[in-house]
């Protein structure tokens, strides 16, 4: 692919800088960042350098502004950033022949081309409720894998099922006593019967050792708990593909923590070798330095049974083997920072120097979500919710004259999953969030709907303009709001790099806003003046101008949106 006009003004600025500080080009270029939209395209911090030039902030950047000239580039200095602004004019054509041409890859490139990224997500527990940190493993991992696709790495998307471990032995004498043995394939009725096991363990010790020793009996190849464990876990599976499916999302492999249970002994024997291993209260743990206060890591309970990192372990060094990643991402909610740290920590000591290529990709909490189920939060009724929201909203709208659509139904479907989509990836990753369903599914506030139909807006300016030209004057595009559309696509494939870089799909949201704002305000221009309507009549060449810029801001719109995973309907 070939470098967009952003991707040259950028390198222009760099080099401009680097001249300027007399350093080379890479020794900054990483610091050169988007600038928030109100002050230009690109921003430069001058902090790092204060201390080497004994200046404050605000006069390295003035004074850097001052000198810096670069055709086509407006340079100035705001407080201690150096900022600057592109004159897109002389490429106007070039923006919007790029996100024409290449519609919904639009914003992509080439830096991942002949890399591997392995991605854990999803992960849910079989014969469990999927939990909400589930729905977030899920939505941001698929986005983040889409992000790198979109990069052209080679994408190896694992769903890491928990299907191994004690909890499974809960659900399996839960069974025994709560279960119907006609419903041994309704995956509903595992949840519950989970759910009251689950309960009943807390309160009665006895109880939890049944659950302990059935997972004894698995580790152990008792062919009759495995046959029991192999249906539930083939009922989990097919209940999780029909919602994957329903999400539209899918997994290279799903292989979970059962897949390491003949490749746990190796690399405990391993860690032995290279770390050290010792027995604490009977159990096998790592000898490494601990923390005071800090559990240590668990190999083997004091009943000879494997843990939870014990198969991370196996399986970091398994992909590796397998993959040869360039990175290997692990989705998963900050609850879990301390596992992850530790299990690096191990690597490290064990001389696995590819653990510097792995990323736990933490996610905050969720708080004030439940459904009509009470405290067990089905994903499939969230879903089932959403739309059922989504259906009230539309044909509302559809009574008000607002939105036109052949079929409501499918239509709520879509809006329904963009709202859960959108209303999680509009925000880092890290931070925590209240769900409320008032704020992710309406048409004006910052929520999927009111993207979805800014971009089936573009389609509609463009059926009445009877289609998107071929040719075109991109010198008529003169309007400032027109050059502002124009800034916000070009943007794109920075965007996207950047999100891929750090596992953020928040900023493709966030640019997704700017770019659905500047384009209603430009068609709403309009309504106070005839001249500057997007459908101008009387100057053909300029309402056909118009039309190629809208077209483009339908391809960008499609773009970002499919790659957080949002349907993009051309009709609403
Ligand atoms: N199944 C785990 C859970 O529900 C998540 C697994 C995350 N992946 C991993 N490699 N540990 O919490």
């Amino acid at each position: 692919m070939s470098t967009s006009a952003y991707s040259r003004y950028r390198a222009a600025f760099v080099e401009a800088l680097a001249q300027s500080l007399g350093v080379p080009a890479s020794e900054i270029d990483a610091q050169v960042k988007p600038a928030d939209p109100a002050h230009g395209d690109l921003s430069f911090p001058t902090f790092p350098l204060a201390k080497a030039q004994k200046k404050a902030p605000p006069a390295i950047a003035a004074g850097l502004a001052q000198n810096l000239k670069v055709p086509g580039l407006e340079i100035v200095a705001a407080g201690p950033y150096v900022n600057a602004r592109f004159s897109l004019l002389p490429f106007t054509a070039e923006v919007i022949d790029a996100a024409r041409a290449q519609g919904t890859r639009y914003g992509g490139g080439d830096s991942g081309a002949g890399k591997t990224v392995v991605m854990d997500y999803s992960s849910p527990n079989i014969a469990k409720p999927i939990a909400f940190h589930h729905i977030r493993s899920t939505v941001i991992g698929h986005a983040v894998a889409n992000l790198h696709r979109a990069l052209g790495y080679r994408v190896e998307g694992i769903n890491y099922l928990g299907d191994w471990g004690k909890q499974f032995g809960l659900v399996a004498v839960g069974f025994q006593e709560y279960g119907d043995p006609t419903k041994r394939q309704d995956m509903a009725h595992l949840v519950k019967v989970y759910v009251q096991a689950n309960q009943r363990a807390e309160k009665e010790p006895a109880f939890d050792e049944r659950a302990r020793d059935f997972f004894r009996r698995m580790e152990a190849n008792d062919a009759e708990a495995l046959a029991l464990w192999k249906e539930f876990r083939e009922t989990s599976i097919r209940d999780f593909l029909r919602i994957y499916a329903r999400l539209g999302i899918r997994f290279e492999h799903i292989e979970g923590e059962s897949f390491y249970q003949d490749k746990m002994e190796p690399v405990i024997e391993e860690i032995s070798r290279t770390v050290g291993v010792k027995q604490s209260e009977g159990a096998l743990i790592v000898d490494l330095p601990y923390e005071e206060n800090e559990p240590p890591v668990l190999l083997k309970k004091n009943d000879g049974s494997t843990l939870y990192a014990t198969r991370d372990l196996a399986a970091a060094i398994d992909r590796h083997e397998r993959f040869h990643f360039d990175k290997s991402l692990y989705v998963v909610a900050t609850d879990q920072a301390l596992h992850f740290r530790q299990l690096f920590r191990v690597l490290e000591a064990m001389g696995r120097d590819f653990v510097d290529r792995m990323v736990h990709v933490n996610f905050g909490r969720v708080h004030g979500m439940s459904t009509r189920q009470g405290n067990v939060v089905l994903l499939t009724d969230v879903l089932d919710e959403a739309r059922s929201r989504a259906l009230t909203l539309v044909k509302n709208n559809i009574a008000e004259g607002k939105i036109q659509t052949d079929d409501p139904e499918a239509l709520a479907e879509q809006i329904g999953l963009g709202a859960i989509f959108f209303g999680d990836l509009k925000n880092r990753r890290a931070t925590d969030y209240t769900f409320d369903w008032d704020e992710i599914l309406n048409f004006t506030g910052h929520t999927g709907a009111y993207l979805q139909y800014a971009h089936a807006r573009a389609c509609n300016i463009l059926r009445k303009g009877g289609g998107a030209p071929t040719t075109y004057d991109a010198s008529r595009l003169t309007l400032p709001e027109e050059q502002a559309v124009l800034r916000a696509i070009a943007r794109l494939p920075v965007v996207v790099q950047e999100a891929a870089d750090q596992q953020e799909p928040s900023y493709v949201a966030r640019w997704l806003l700017d770019l659905a704002a500047e384009f209603s305000r430009y068609y709403t221009l309009g309504n106070q003046d005839r001249a500057r309507r997007v459908l101008l009549e009387g100057d053909e060449p300029l309402k056909q101008a118009r039309l190629a810029l809208t077209d483009a801001t339908r391809a960008a719109l499609a773009a970002g949106l499919t790659l957080l995973g949002i349907a993009t309907p051309e009709n609403m």
